[in-house]
This record gives structure tokens, sequence and C-alpha cells, in this order.
């Protein structure tokens, strides 16, 4: 039987925590779906289909067992339209883990056959987040290293419009 997961997230923008997170979930799953979460609500950096390309040329190369998809609505909802059981989240700090938590639980509460599991970002990417990255971008400061390089080549491309 194939097994697959689905990672869930926003994307904006793509970090190496994620990229670190998805490589260690494609060593457990036969496939991974990142999922990125259509959310008209928040004010983006990036639109949809510009994150959606960048995960699909940073992560095709690299790891042909990933997939990108986009999802709307509950995750749980989702997961039961693809046919997963698995969730994956990444784990950075007891912050986030009282961050996730409560959606753990409240997910497992909406359909038991889902499980979330939890994964540890390596120690140089724990402390990468994409608001942080964006703030330190818009103060000039530098992200090489933190991000793939295609991610700064679009923020520079995308910095004046
Ligand atoms: O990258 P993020 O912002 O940490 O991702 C959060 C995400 C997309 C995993 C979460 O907001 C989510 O699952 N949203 C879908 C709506 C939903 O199912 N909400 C209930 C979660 S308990």
């Amino acid at each position: 039987m194939t097994r697959r997961a689905i990672y869930p997230g926003t994307f904006d923008p793509l970090t190496n925590g994620h990229l670190d997170i998805i490589s260690r979930a494609a060593t457990l799953f036969d496939e991974v779906i990142v999922a990125l979460l259509v959310n008209p609500g928040k004010n983006p950096m990036f639109s949809v289909p510009e994150r959606v390309e960048i995960l699909n040329e940073v992560l095709k190369p690299k790891l042909p067992q990933v997939s990108i998809e986009t999802f709307e609505g509950l995750l749980v909802e989702y997961c039961r339209q693809r046919q997963v059981n698995a969730i994956i989240r990444g784990v950075r700090s007891v912050k986030d883990y009282e961050y996730e938590l409560p959606m753990v639980l409240m997910n497992r509460k909406l359909n038991p056959d889902v499980e979330t599991v939890l994964l540890i970002a390596s120690e140089e990417n724990s402390y990468i987040s994409s608001s942080l990255i964006k703030e330190v971008y818009s103060l000039g400061g530098a992200i090489e290293g933190l991000v793939p390089s295609l991610v700064i080549e679009r923020m520079n491309l995308y910095r004046d419009r």
C-alpha cells in the first residue's frame, strides 16, 4: 500500500525550514502532497500561482515523490477527498508545539482517521519562519542561506511592484 501524507501550509515564502520538513517527510512516506492553503483573508507577499511555481521549481528536481496542490476549506476534508490519513507538521520549538497541539486535537476530533505527524526541524533551521524572512528582507537584511535562492530572486523581482 502506498503511504501518502499531506504537508499543509501557506509557504509565503517557502523557507529552508519547510524544505527540511519536506525532505524528512519524503523519507517516511512514498508520496508527500505539499498542500498550499488558498486563504483570501491574508495579504500575502506572493500570489498562490507564484507560490505554486516556486514550490514546483524547487521541489520537483530534488524530490520526485513530492507533488504540489492547493486546497480551500477544512484540511481534514481535503485529506478525505485525497484519501490521505497523515498530516505532516514541522515543529521548531515548544512554542510551535503549543500552537500545533490544539490543531492536532481539533483535526482529530473532526476526523479521527487522520493522524498528525509532528517532525522536528534541524537546529540550523529552528529559527527560520516565513514571517521573519519577510520582515528581515523588507528591512534590508540578508536572507541568503535561509530560503532557496529562487525565492530571493523572486523577492527581488517583485520588490517594487
Ligand atoms: O503555514 P501555516 O500558516 O502554519 O499553515 C496553517 C494551516 C494551513 C495548516 C492551517 O491554517 C489549516 O489547516 N487551515 C485550513 C483550515 C482548517 O482546517 N482549519 C482548522 C484547523 S484545526
